[in-house]
């Protein structure tokens, strides 16, 4: 985009010296205020033999402990916080799906920095000031709203604050109130793709140009999927919130090509699952957080789960993180071969005759674990197209993947549909007597 280098900010006009010299600096500060203000990060240093004054170089966060979710629900709820209550403006929670939520809290400057984060996310998505933003994320404990609405407010667009569900509503808002730009997970933006179509109304004639499309996995073939079918770009918007929420990284418009991590402020690892150790950028791994200013709740070497790679900087100075594969939690191991649902996505989304909806479930046949495939075939599919889509899913599977599945074509818009987050696995094993992780929104 010709004019984007004027539209940048001070931190993304940094040369690259500059800012490994800004992060350093930053770093040291960061160490030393979670040492001085949270038990739990001076007994793990103290623990480990390390001290904030032992960080030198970027390098030497290495020589530092690792933090995990386990170690925020032991903190739960206030544990981590590193300024009095009385600083705190605002807390948000994780899904928690398994016992406590973790509780994350924000300081003036930390909420302003988040949205300084998202609005560098929007511009760089190809909003500008005056755009209208529909932002159907979640409201609530939930980062992806809130995250979303101040930060395209401090970009100077006009919100509008849509948040999750009511799906014919949103139709109706998009139609009606003409935004350029949407924000939602990938997964119920095609269930808002269904309501279009339901209506009869043809999702390639509205005002929306980009979609902004995070908080899950989401693979190449999705977006040309969406792409196509709304006539936008796709861009995607990475966050935790143990790290600040959406608007950790963010994906150029003009390149689509990974995630510049606004590394100013979050500084990544990525390091082996198992070992721990760091590994060189371009190297597969689980990516690791460092916040480099956050106030309230500074996080030391975080482990995401998320498994990716560090690439260097293209668009922007900052290094970009490609696409998140998936999370290690979502490592699905069938007859001793790892996969991941983003490789079913991949195969489903190019099977002609069904549409971009599919579940995966799992059961226990015996002694061994079976996979089986929904996918919901498209409207005009007859019997002999839905009967080869399921041949070419099983045999793509087998040849791509390694696994023997078993595919079941199923009537069009019978699956459950997203309004937030996805769960792609149903797991319907036994295990040691009691029921699996059942179907969960
Ligand atoms: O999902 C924050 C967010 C909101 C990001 C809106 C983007 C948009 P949590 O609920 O704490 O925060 O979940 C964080 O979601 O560790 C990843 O596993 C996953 N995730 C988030 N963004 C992406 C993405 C929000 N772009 C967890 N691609 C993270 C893949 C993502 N996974």
């Amino acid at each position: 985009m010709a004019d984007a280098t004027e539209l940048l900010d001070s931190g993304e006009r940094l040369d690259e010296e500059a800012l490994r010299a800004l992060q350093l600096e930053r770093l040291r500060a960061s160490l030393r205020h979670a040492y001085e203000h949270v038990p739990f990060y001076r007994e793990s240093f103290d623990r480990a033999g390390t001290h904030p004054d032992d960080c030198r170089s970027l390098a030497d966060l290495a020589r530092f402990p690792f933090t995990v979710k386990a170690d925020l629900r032991a903190h739960y709820p206030y544990g981590m916080f590193a300024v009095p209550q009385d600083r705190i403006r605002r807390l948000h929670a994780s899904s928690g799906t398994t016992g406590r939520p973790t509780v994350v809290g924000y300081t003036d400057n930390d909420l302003s920095l988040w949205s300084d984060m998202v609005a560098r996310s929007l511009r760089a998505a190809g909003a500008r000031p005056g755009d209208k933003v529909h932002v159907a994320y979640g409201y609530g404990l939930f980062t992806g709203g809130l995250g979303a609405h101040y930060g395209a407010e401090r970009l100077g667009c006009t919100v509008i604050p849509a948040s999750g569900g009511m799906t014919a509503r949103q139709v109706q808002l998009i139609r009606d109130l003409e935004p350029r730009i949407i924000m939602v997970t990938p997964s119920y933006m095609l269930t808002i793709l269904d309501e279009f179509e339901r209506q009869g109304v043809d999702p390639r004639s509205t005002s929306l140009r980009v979609g902004v499309f995070g908080a899950e996995p989401w693979t190449e073939r999705m977006r040309r999927e969406i792409e196509e079918r709304f006539a936008i770009d796709a861009v995607d918007i990475y966050g935790l919130s143990e790290v600040i929420g959406p608007g950790v990284a963010q994906e150029c418009v003009e390149t689509k090509d990974g995630l510049h991590i606004w590394e100013d402020h979050f500084y990544p690892e990525v390091v082996d699952p198992i070992t721990g150790e760091v590994l060189p950028d371009g190297e597969e791994g689980e990516l690791v957080f460092t916040s480099l200013t956050k106030e309230a709740m500074p996080i030391v070497r975080y482990r995401t789960r998320d498994l990716t790679r560090l690439l260097p900087g293209t668009a922007r100075v900052f290094r970009r993180m490609e696409k998140v594969t998936g999370r290690s939690d979502d490592l699905l191991i069938v007859r001793g071969v790892n996969l991941f649902p983003t490789q079913i996505e991949e195969i489903v989304l190019r099977t002609p005759g069904v549409a971009p909806h599919f579940q995966l479930r799992l059961t226990r046949e015996g002694r061994l674990d079976a996979l089986t495939v929904r996918a919901e075939a498209r409207q005009d599919a007859d019997p002999g197209t839905r009967e080869a889509a399921a041949r070419s899913i099983a045999a793509a599977v087998k040849d791509g993947v390694g696994v023997t599945v078993t595919v079941e074509i199923v009537e069009p818009e019978s699956l459950e549909r997203s309004v937030g987050k996805l769960r792609r696995v149903v797991d319907l094993r036994e295990k040691e007597g009691r029921p699996g992780r059942g179907p969960s929104a």
